[in-house]
């Protein structure tokens, strides 16, 4: 399935998903929005806890709403902090978006767009398991 990039559109929806951020310890909104390859466009923002350790980035609300609103796989995606620049996910959150764009997921970056497998080289996925049981992953990875 083949759909258009709208790189504006994407990045005001994270922009705007910033002002949703619940982020009153580190006072670091942060709102990310992707393309999915059935043209949906999903979100998240940050949502932290008096228990530091359990805050949940900004990636993790838009995979939930990707697999929540019917899977799919991720074809763009824009993170933005509170001044409307672009931010680069976190590692873990890199992780996170390998598993459900892969290798050819359109990353925008400071240094501009970039695929996945140049944000997160020689990364671990489903591939290396499967390497090593023999047993097929039903996941949604390339
Ligand atoms: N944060 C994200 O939401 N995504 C990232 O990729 C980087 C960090 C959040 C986590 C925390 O709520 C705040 O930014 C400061 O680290």
């Amino acid at each position: 399935m083949s759909v258009d990039i709208d790189w504006e559109a994407l990045r005001a929806k994270a922009r705007e998903l910033t002002t949703r951020a619940y982020a009153p310890y580190s006072h670091f909104p942060v709102g990310a929005a992707g393309l999915v390859d059935d043209g949906r466009v999903v979100v998240g923002c940050n949502v932290e806890n008096a228990a530091y350790g359990v805050a949940l980035c900004a990636e993790c609300g838009l995979i939930s709403d990707l697999i929540a609103g019917g899977g799919g796989r991720l074809v763009a995606f824009s993170c933005a902090n509170a001044n409307g620049d672009l931010l680069m996910p976190c590692g873990r959150c890199r992780q996170l978006l390998w598993e459900h764009g892969g290798a050819a997921l359109q990353v925008d970056t400071p240094a501009g767009v970039m695929t996945m497998d140049q944000v997160l080289p020689l990364a671990f996925g489903v591939a290396e398991l499967e390497d090593v049981t023999g047993q097929e992953v039903k996941a949604e990875d390339d």
